[in-house]
């Protein structure tokens, strides 16, 4: 039985096709490359092409006996999707609907997905739980939970069931323990990736959106979950498939929440210098604190975050320390 992960070269995915291939899983890995990253596909066939293709998808299915896929493949930055939303709605979902029409066709039953926290907006209240309503706040959100219903939607299929699990992730962040696959911080706005930078790299400013905001030291406060912990959370998700669970949406996340301000001040104690920065306005759109509840995912998916903060800046800043470039040699 072969896994297919769509997406599988991009940041998230390459953690999880490492994640299932030491728990013993045979992977096959498509990606456009448009944004991923041949080299950070480990001991895994890499197939370049696009979820939209559907006879290269049925070929793989037929080829590979493929019975579950993970999907990642999508774009996933913010403000893009407000300028171009059409380019989301077509590469989210209208994609991964021609995707699902052939895997329906091919017989495949098992399917993870890769969703976001971002489907809740600005929380009503936090921990958030998976019943809480759901207000997305950009074209990209937008695009998640249109794909968790259309999910939900071929569970009650009366033809062939398709069952998922899509999984609500908080902030992923940091790099593989062995240092072998990280972030790109050139393609990144997020808060981790761009501290690192403050740190390694000479004349980038970080700017802290806001620093009077209701939280103890006035900046917003989020859920930082470590890659490693969401990649295994994926390989639990195929695992709960496969022994017969029903469609689920769930939270990954750590359940704490963590301030901007203080994740400055550890990741200066693990680099032991300062962080250059100022305090800039408010980013429009930014909640003011959001992280998970993660009982469902502890109890349906026997599943919890294991690794430290600490851990998450560790890896990032011998990553990035080590890759300033991304997968690109420095010159
Ligand atoms: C991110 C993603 C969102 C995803 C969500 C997980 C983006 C833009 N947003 O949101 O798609 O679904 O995680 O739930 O990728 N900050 C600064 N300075 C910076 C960057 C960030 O102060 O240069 C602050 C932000 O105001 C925020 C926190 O750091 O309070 C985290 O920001 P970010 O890493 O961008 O993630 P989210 O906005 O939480």
């Amino acid at each position: 039985m072969t896994v297919l992960v769509t997406g599988g070269a991009g940041y998230i995915g390459a953690h999880t096709v490492r994640a299932l291939r030491d728990s013993g899983k045979k992977v096959v890995v498509l990606d456009t490359l448009e944004r991923g990253n041949r080299e950070a596909v480990i001991d895994a066939e890499l197939i370049i092409g696009d979820v939209a293709d559907q006879s290269l998808v049925a070929k793989i299915c037929r080829e590979n006996g493929i019975s579950s896929v993970i999907h990642f493949a999508a774009y996933k930055a913010v403000g893009e999707s407000m300028v171009e939303p059409e380019k989301y709605w077509s590469n989210n979902v209208a994609a991964t609907e021609k995707m699902l029409d052939v895997l329906t066709d091919q017989r495949v039953d098992k399917f993870v997905f890769s969703s976001s926290a971002a489907v809740y907006g600005t929380p009503s209240s936090t921990p958030v739980t998976e019943n809480d309503p759901t207000n997305p706040e950009s074209v990209y959100a937008e695009t998640k939970l249109a794909v968790e219903k259309l999910l939900g939607s071929l569970s009650q299929n009366t033809g062939h069931r398709l069952r998922s699990v899509s999984l609500r992730y908080f902030n992923a962040a940091g790099a593989s323990k062995d240092n072998k696959i990280g972030e790109d911080w050139s393609s990144s706005q997020n808060l981790v990736p761009r501290v690192m930078r403050a740190l390694l790299e000479k004349d980038f400013k970080l700017e802290i959106f806001g620093d009077d905001y209701p939280t103890p030291d006035g900046t917003c406060v989020r859920d930082y979950i470590h890659v490693e912990d969401l990649a295994d959370a994926h390989a639990r998700a195929l695992d709960y498939l496969d022994s017969g669970g029903e469609t689920l949406v769930c939270n990954i996340g750590t359940g704490s929440g963590t301030s901007v301000m203080q994740l400055i001040d550890l990741a200066e104690k693990i680099a032991g210098q300062k962080v250059p920065y100022r305090i800039a306005g408010r980013r429009a759109g930014d909640p003011v604190s959001v992280f998970a509840d993660v009982s469902l995912a502890e109890k349906k998916l026997g599943w919890k975050a294991t690794r430290e903060l600490s851990a998450i800046i560790e890896s990032a800043y011998n990553w990035h320390r080590t890759h300033p470039n991304g997968y690109r040699r420095k010159n």
